[in-house]
């Protein structure tokens, strides 16, 4: 097996970016061979079950990945598994004298560009503050002078725990990297701080420990996002505002920062945990939202309009707070600025791509949409009481000039992902694939 990197050729009949990214293709000899060493230390929590695909993001990206797992991993996931999903025997014993033979824990130590734990558990932080080297991984985390990044999975409670947290200060004093944790749902069925991040943030994470060697498919590219809902001050203490948790603009942002793009994400009011990797600029009103967009839009290559703005707002935003009275009450509204149709508007502009959250009549709306404000793409779904706002999940299906592509329920992560793929695939055909990063071919992994 072996990581190339390789020009993705312009081409008649080019069938999409993320396809080539996925294709098995024959070995190339044409590429220039740049592999990344990273040893990615598993330990025993639920998330380990996340390892197989943390791998296959860090070999997309061009990284050889030598797994070195703890006794307690094992509960978790089958070292066979991991095996097959990395391409290299799977190292868990410090007194595996074969193992030591081919490639011994020092030589290890010295192999890896950056080692990282996923997840790490509360244990094995103790462990690397207390120096102790009882088993293989703590002992390369002693042996190595690469970066070490640990990307900490457990209960919350373990989390806020002041032996954790106090645990956590003494590691980032010393300069290893904590990834996280995010704050969501758990395994326990909790919710808090604790959730390991997603393998592609994780991966895109350690890809610039070891100095951005390692591409991902908007590597030096600008997208600005906006997400969340806009708050239209009726006075100093009522608004007018909509259902929109931010969520899937969230998660746009951390796909598209993990793609390697630079990300500004403007952010209406939500009360999501602050994503790390991009410039978060928040903002109130749908007039604000415009100003910020418009700031940063200059420069920017793609923009993914999320946001559920207002469209329309109090005609006057009173200073002092409205008294009731007995007689009915006649809000003026005025139009706000449609933010998506002035970015389209501009000359030259990003590719850009809008939402369409609709209850009816979707796919036809959302062809309405597209065609209306001139977008590159859109992304239509449903929103209703049990679909689309202010939930983990969603299902879309995504319009461009001449094609359609719909994804199934799955996770806002998830389809945030494939959304950040197709729009990639779309913006290098509609700019030209000069602007293109060199591609990252896997050749014997699904
Ligand atoms: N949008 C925007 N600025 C606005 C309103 C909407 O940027 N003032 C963007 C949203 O972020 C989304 C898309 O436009 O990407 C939604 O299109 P729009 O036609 O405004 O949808 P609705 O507000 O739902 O309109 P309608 O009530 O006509 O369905």
């Amino acid at each position: 097996m072996c990581l190339q990197r390789i020009n993705l050729p312009r081409m008649a009949g080019f069938t999409g970016y993320s396809a080539y990214l996925r294709a098995k293709l024959p070995n190339s000899t044409n590429g220039e061979v740049q592999t990344v060493n990273i040893v990615l230390g598993i330990t025993g929590g639920i998330a380990a079950y996340k390892a197989p695909d943390l791998v296959r993001r860090l070999r997309e990206r061009g990284a050889e990945v030598q797994i070195v797992m703890t006794a307690s991993a094992e509960e978790f996931v089958t070292g066979t598994a991991l095996q097959a999903v990395s391409g290299r025997p799977i190292r868990a014993n410090l007194w595996d004298k074969e193992a030591e033979a081919a490639m011994s824990h020092i030589e290890l130590a010295r192999w890896a560009d950056a080692v990282l734990i996923a997840p790490a558990t509360a244990e094995v932080m103790a462990r690397i503050v207390s120096g102790g080297a009882p088993d293989l991984l703590t002992t390369i985390c002693l042996a190595t002078e690469a970066p070490i990044a640990l990307a900490p999975a457990m209960n919350h409670v373990m989390w806020s725990n002041p032996a954790t947290q106090a645990n956590r200060a003494v590691l980032e004093e010393r300069g290893i990297h904590i990834i996280g944790p995010g704050i969501g749902s758990q395994a326990c069925g909790e919710t808090g701080a604790g959730r390991m991040l997603e393998p592609d943030v994780i991966a895109a994470t350690v890809f610039n420990l070891t100095g951005g060697k390692g591409q991902g498919l908007l590597e030096g590219k600008k997208v600005v996002i906006t997400a969340g809902p806009t708050r239209e001050a009726i006075d100093p203490v009522r608004y007018i505002t909509n259902r929109s948790s931010g969520k899937m603009g969230y998660a746009i942002a951390s796909a598209a920062a993990a793609q390697g793009a630079e990300v500004v994400l403007v952010s209406g009011p939500v009360n999501l945990m602050e994503p790390s990797g991009m410039e978060v600029v928040h903002v109130e009103s749908a007039e604000d939202m415009y100003a910020a967009t418009h700031a940063s839009i200059g420069d920017a290559d793609i923009f993914i309009a999320a946001a559920a703005v207002a469209d329309y707002r109090p005609a006057e935003a009173v200073e002092q707070k409205i008294k009731k009275s007995n007689e009915a009450m006649t809000l003026e509204m005025v139009r706000c600025p449609d933010i998506l149709a002035s970015v389209a508007a501009l000359e030259p502009g990003p590719f850009t791509v809008g939402f369409a959250a609709e209850t009816e009549n979707v796919v036809a709306y959302a062809t309405g949409k597209l065609e209306k404000k001139k977008l590159d793409m859109i992304v239509a779904n449903r929103v209703g009481r049990d679909c689309g706002f202010d939930r983990d999940d969603n299902a879309a299906t995504v319009l461009w000039n001449g094609g359609d592509r719909s994804f199934p329920t799955s996770s806002k992560v998830e389809l945030a992902r494939n959304l950040i793929e197709l729009a990639a695939e779309h913006f290098y055909a509609v700019r030209g694939s000069e602007t293109q990063p060199k591609l990252t071919v896997i050749s014997n992994i699904d």
